[in-house]
């Protein structure tokens, strides 16, 4: 159907455009949540020397969580919002004391554990453990927003739950983190915030916002 359609062309194009990322190479959930983390407000370019940095330093989360931390914070120099790297510390922390140096194997778990929100703990659990489950982030809100029209505002509870119902249509059952990863890079690679790739995309025929030149009206978010 539709959403197999959506699905199928957005994992199509991924195969042929996606970067080679380090974290891609892996399903290690120590080495995908320090990606997550330290990717959260900082553009990948940015963040790959610190991702190295970190993965030569402390090989899996028992060795993060017996550094001290001065050494995790003098490491992550630079990358700004230092409350991210004391909650990765935390967070090592309690993986390796309350969870036996595992960390934990779904979604509803990592989410209660300290720095990992809605979006980290999705991704983890899709990347680590194939969970289906949808990650939304903000390359996830700009194109679904454009290819399907949904104005719900972005900023609003109630919104993000209408995105939320629409993720949950789409994302496939069959290899639903390679899904996960093709939508995250399609918005950051083709359907950009400012000037989208639209001549050359591959739902240019259906693309809401194309078809009603509301590229730049999409996504709706308000300011609070
Ligand atoms: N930004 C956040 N997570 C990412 C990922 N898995 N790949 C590329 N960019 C990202």
């Amino acid at each position: 159907d539709n959403n197999n359609a959506f699905s199928e062309k957005l994992v199509t194009w991924y195969e042929e455009n996606a970067r080679d990322l380090p974290w891609r190479q892996t399903t290690d959930p120590y080495r995908i949540w320090l990606s997550e983390i330290i990717l959260q407000q900082t553009r990948v370019i940015q963040g790959l020397p610190y991702y190295e940095k970190f993965v030569e330093n402390f090989e899996n989360v028992s060795e993060l969580a017996s550094a001290d931390e001065q050494t995790v914070l003098r490491l992550w120099q630079g990358l700004g919002y230092y409350s991210r790297a004391r909650n990765l510390h935390k967070c090592a922390k309690e993986i390796d004391k309350k969870f036996e140096k595992n960390f934990p194997k779904d979604s509803k778990s990592l989410i209660k554990l300290p720095g990992i929100g809605k979006y980290t703990s999705a991704a983890i659990a899709s990347f680590a453990f194939k969970e289906k489950v949808p990650v939304i982030d903000g390359n996830v809100y700009r194109v679904l927003a454009r290819v399907f029209g949904l104005d719900a505002d972005i900023a609003s509870g109630s919104g993000q739950k209408k995105f939320e119902e629409l993720a949950w249509e789409l994302i496939p059952d069959k290899n639903p983190d390679t899904y996960n990863q093709a939508i995250m890079e399609f918005g950051a690679l083709h359907c950009t915030p400012k000037s989208p790739a639209c001549e050359n995309c591959i739902f240019r025929l259906e693309c809401s916002a194309f078809q009603n030149d509301r590229q730049d009206a999409l996504p709706v978010k308000t300011k609070k």
